[in-house]
Parts: C-alpha cells; sequence; structure tokens
C-alpha cells in the first residue's frame, strides 16, 4: 500500500514537471524572455517528452522564418597565430607546441576563387589576434575579394580591434563581424582570459561593430569551466538586449597545452537545449550549427539543425594548414579537401530532410514567423 501512494505521489510529480516544463516553453516561445529558474528547470529536466517538444518548438520557429534551408558559408582559417592567451583556446600565445601558419593573400584569393566555384556566397575570414593581419593588408584583401566577387558576402571573425579599424574593414567592402562575447558575466570572462583582456572592452567593440552597420554575431562556449546556470542566464539576457544578427554557440572542448586541458569537456546536450532556447528567444537569428558540436557527437551538426540552427560553416582552408587551426583537440574536417567537406555536408543535410542554400543568406529582421 505504502509503496502505491509512495508511486502515485512520483507519478503526480513527474506529470505536475513535465506540465509545467511544456508551459515554459511555450511561455518562452511566446514572450521570447525566459526567467532564470525556467532556464534551470529546461537545462536539468531528464524528461524526454519535454526536451523532444523543446525540439520541435525551435524547429517549427526555425522552419517558419527560414523554410527548410540550412545557409553554408565557407570558412577560411587565415592565420594560427594569436597574440592573446584565453585559457581555453589552442592557440594561446603562450602554448608552444601550436604550429602557426598564415595564409598570403594569394593563398586566400584561392580559396574564395574554388569556394565560389562550390558555389559559396558568404566567404567567412577567420584568424587569431594576429598583427601581420594589419589594417593595411586586411583592407586590401577584403577589397580584393569585395570586387572580384561582388555577389557576396564578406563575414570577418579577427577579434578585438580599434573601431577605426573596424570601419576601414566595413568601407573596403566587409558587411559581416564574428566575436562572441564568451561570457556575459565580467567575473567569469576574467577567469577565461588574461588579465590584459577586458569584458567591457569586448562589450564595446560589438556595439562598435553594430553601429558601424556590420550585421554581427556574439555568441559563447556551452560549458566552459566556471559556467554556471547564472552566467547562462546572462548570456541569453544579453542575446535579448544586444539583438545580434548571428549567435555562435559550440561545446568547450579541452585543448592539449593550455590550463584547461584537464577541464570537461562540454555537454553535447546541453548545447542543444540552448540552442533551441536561443531560437525561440529571437526568432530571425542565424544560428550555426558548429563544428565543435560536430566534433564531439558524429551527428552533431545535425542534431543542431532540429534543434533550431539554420547555418552550417563548411571549411574551404587549405588541407595543408587545416590541422594547425587547433583551437580545441580532435577537431573534425582537418583532412578534407573543401569540395569533401561541401559534398559531405550537404549530404548530411539532405539525408534529414533539409535543403542547403549557397546564396547570401542575409539576416532579415522582418521575416514572418
Ligand atoms: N573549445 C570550444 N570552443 C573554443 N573556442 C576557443 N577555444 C575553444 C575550445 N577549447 C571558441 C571561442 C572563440 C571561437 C573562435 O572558438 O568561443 O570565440
Ligand atoms: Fe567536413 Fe564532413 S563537413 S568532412
Amino acid at each position: 500500500m505504502l509503496t502505491l501512494v509512495n508511486s502515485d505521489q512520483r507519478f503526480d510529480k513527474l506529470t505536475f514537471n513535465f506540465l509545467s516544463t511544456l508551459n515554459i516553453i511555450d511561455h518562452i516561445r511566446n514572450t521570447r524572455d525566459i526567467t532564470r529558474d525556467e532556464l534551470e528547470q529546461i537545462l536539468e529536466t531528464e524528461d524526454k517528452a519535454s526536451i523532444e517538444y523543446l525540439r520541435s518548438s525551435a524547429r517549427e520557429v526555425a522552419t517558419a522564418a527560414y523554410g527548410n534551408k540550412i545557409f553554408m558559408r565557407g570558412l577560411i582559417e587565415l592565420s594560427s597565430h594569436c597574440k592573446n592567451d584565453c585559457l581555453y583556446c589552442g592557440l594561446r600565445r603562450s602554448n608552444s607546441a601550436a604550429v602557426r601558419y598564415r595564409l598570403s593573400d594569394e593563398q586566400i584569393y584561392d580559396c574564395c576563387e574554388q569556394g565560389y566555384k562550390l558555389g559559396f556566397r558568404t566567404f567567412v575570414m577567420q584568424g587569431g589576434e594576429d598583427g601581420w593581419f594589419d589594417d593595411k593588408r586586411m583592407c586590401r584583401i577584403v577589397s580584393t575579394v569585395r570586387q572580384r566577387y561582388p555577389d557576396c558576402a564578406i563575414t570577418l571573425s579577427l577579434g578585438e580591434r580599434s573601431r577605426e579599424s573596424y570601419q576601414a574593414l566595413f568601407d573596403a567592402g566587409a558587411n559581416r563581424y564574428l566575436l562572441r562575447h564568451e561570457t556575459a558575466s565580467p567575473e567569469h570572462y576574467a577567469r577565461l582570459h588574461s588579465a590584459e583582456m577586458s569584458f567591457q572592452n569586448r562589450i564595446d567593440c560589438l556595439y562598435a561593430l553594430k553601429e558601424i552597420g556590420y550585421q554581427v554575431g556574439c555568441g559563447f562556449m556551452v560549458g566552459s569551466p566556471y559556467q554556471t546556470i547564472d552566467t547562462l542566464y546572462a548570456d541569453l539576457q544579453f542575446i535579448r538586449t544586444f539583438q545580434p544578427q548571428m549567435v555562435g554557440i559550440g561545446p568547450f572542448i579541452s585543448a592539449t597545452g593550455t590550463p584547461f586541458q584537464d577541464q570537461p569537456n562540454g555537454k553535447v546536450g546541453t548545447t542543444l537545449r540552448l540552442l533551441a532556447i536561443i531560437r525561440l528567444l529571437h526568432p530571425p537569428v542565424l544560428l550555426p550549427a558548429t563544428t565543435a558540436l560536430g566534433t564531439l557527437h558524429p551527428q552533431g551538426r545535425e542534431l543542431g539543425i532540429q534543434f533550431g540552427a539554420n547555418v552550417v560553416m563548411p571549411n574551404l582552408s587549405p588541407r595543408d594548414h587545416r590541422k594547425d587551426y587547433a583551437i580545441y583537440d580532435n577537431k573534425i574536417c582537418t583532412g578534407e579537401e573543401a569540395a569533401e567537406c561541401r559534398a559531405c555536408t550537404e549530404g548530411r543535410i539532405r539525408k534529414i530532410g533539409y535543403e542547403t542554400v549557397v546564396d547570401r543568406g542575409d539576416f532579415n529582421p522582418n521575416l514572418e514567423y
């Protein structure tokens, strides 16, 4: 008898949690807001039906905004040199085991040419904070690519630079800029970065980019050391306030040769839940299913799409250097040619019922959803 009562009580508690999680998901979707406790409940629930409801809600919102289209961006990794010493990153300056390379102007143009032939209409030029790519060199590269490919979007991801530099690059023809905020908690930021880096400067950079007229992407790692529900809640509120056009999130993956090399990796499941929440909070956002997600799970990118992501970024970098852009361990797609990566990505996406599109895929705040 006693057992029965207990199991009934347990049943009631489970039913109650299930129903309240569904309500929370509807509430986030309808109000485009979330409380700290709602976030906690969604990240901690083990109820499969609730997670499935989160997934299908986020996918519905993504599909209402973008149909079954997934945008492809060609990623070109310009430089593995970096002047910073972020505690999580394999390319930090004090990692003497990191192999350093820089692409020449010609190598970059070759990547673009190959990418254009493969159908890409967005080039993402990413690199460590490397003084070699000063404004003169970088503006020359951007304006050459702009002139050769007037129908393409140019996205830069080169870290913190001065407002004048961002303006010069914009004037040379860049359209978009990715700069993850990494965490919206100043205390957490200080524990992830060396003392010369400042949270305020990162935020100032993001606002400067937006004011100049870039489409801007912020973002963070999931499961970075010292991350808590509170820091994640701050991240989500930052996204709500800043209203970025893009948000890049992926699991933290430990990188050998860094102070965090023995820290546990972020969780795929938590990353997927956060992707879905971000889609519900900010429906028109361009949200990549990241390489880091694909690194921790063989179907990570596909799952990301099923949880509301709508961008993938196959690698266009020259194959000889791929493995050296080692921000974390065991990164995927380091052995493939650009064409192989593109075909592989497209195949994976088609297999789960989505269509890859290579057009510019600009952010459209006026989408109906
Ligand atoms: N694991 C996962 N992501 C990382 N990044 C840097 N190091 C790691 C790591 N060890 C992310 C950061 C950075 C982006 C380019 O890559 O968020 O902004
Ligand atoms: Fe690069 Fe599959 S996407 S090999």
